[in-house]
């Protein structure tokens, strides 16, 4: 089996200078979430944001649903990288976040191409599937507890082919460590086997920031 390297923090600062540039409202955010202390890790990390870049340039969605926004950076990546004839709908239950979040896409001339709910993400998910939404990738990175939940009922309203990429699967690596047993861990392992087990779908966990999902439902 090949060895993947270890990324340090420094050549994690080595790929971020030597990968695309982030545009500068993006840097806005991230300047803005380091004013925020410990929650500042709730956003997604920059590798991430250069995956979800690539990903939204090569597959080209038309209709993307993000499920947890906090202060904007992982919409406002796919924002800016998805073209001009598509659009995104975002969920987060948090209304202080999300008025940052709302500042940030005006600033980016996004507002009109990017729709943030702020609601439950349960709630929101049924009432798109109630609308009958139809969704060429969806982003998860919400509570850690309903992520089975929010696997299915985004599942349902994605197009064949259609991309379902989830944060945190790796949970700081705890995933494999069999003396952590607290109740996220537990949820994050319950995902991965649930998606594992799930003929409807193929999946690879990729080691990018604190691990993510792609899922392609078949
Ligand atoms: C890890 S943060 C999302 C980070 C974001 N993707 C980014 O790149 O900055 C998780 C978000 O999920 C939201 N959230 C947690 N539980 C939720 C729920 N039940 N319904 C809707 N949003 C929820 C939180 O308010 C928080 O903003």
């Amino acid at each position: 089996m090949g060895s993947n390297i270890k990324i340090t923090n420094e050549l994690e600062e080595y790929i971020n200078n030597h990968s695309y540039k982030l545009n500068p409202i993006q840097r806005e955010i991230i300047k803005y979430n380091k004013t925020l202390g410990e929650k500042k890790k709730m956003q997604i990390s920059l590798s991430q944001c250069h995956l979800l870049h690539l990903i939204i340039k090569l597959y080209n969605p038309k209709k993307i649903l993000e499920i947890g926004t906090f202060t904007g950076l992982s919409t406002l990546t796919m924002g800016l990288a998805m073209n001009n004839d598509s659009n995104l709908i975002a969920i987060d239950k948090n209304k202080q976040t999300s008025e940052i979040a709302k500042n940030f896409f005006v600033k980016a001339n996004l507002e009109s191409k990017i729709n943030l709910l702020i609601k439950n993400a349960s709630d929101g998910l049924d009432e798109l599937l109630k609308s009958k939404e139809v969704f060429d990738l969806v982003f998860i990175d919400a509570d850690k507890e309903n992520y089975i939940n929010y696997f299915e009922k985004s599942l349902k309203m994605l197009k064949k082919s259609g991309i379902i990429i989830t944060d945190n699967v790796l949970w700081y690596g705890d995933v494999i460590d069999k003396n952590k047993n607290d109740k996220l861990t537990i949820k994050i392992r319950e995902f991965n086997s649930h998606i594992d087990k799930d003929n409807r779908v193929e999946n690879i966990i990729l080691p990018i920031g604190d691990g993510l999902s792609i899922c392609r439902k078949l």
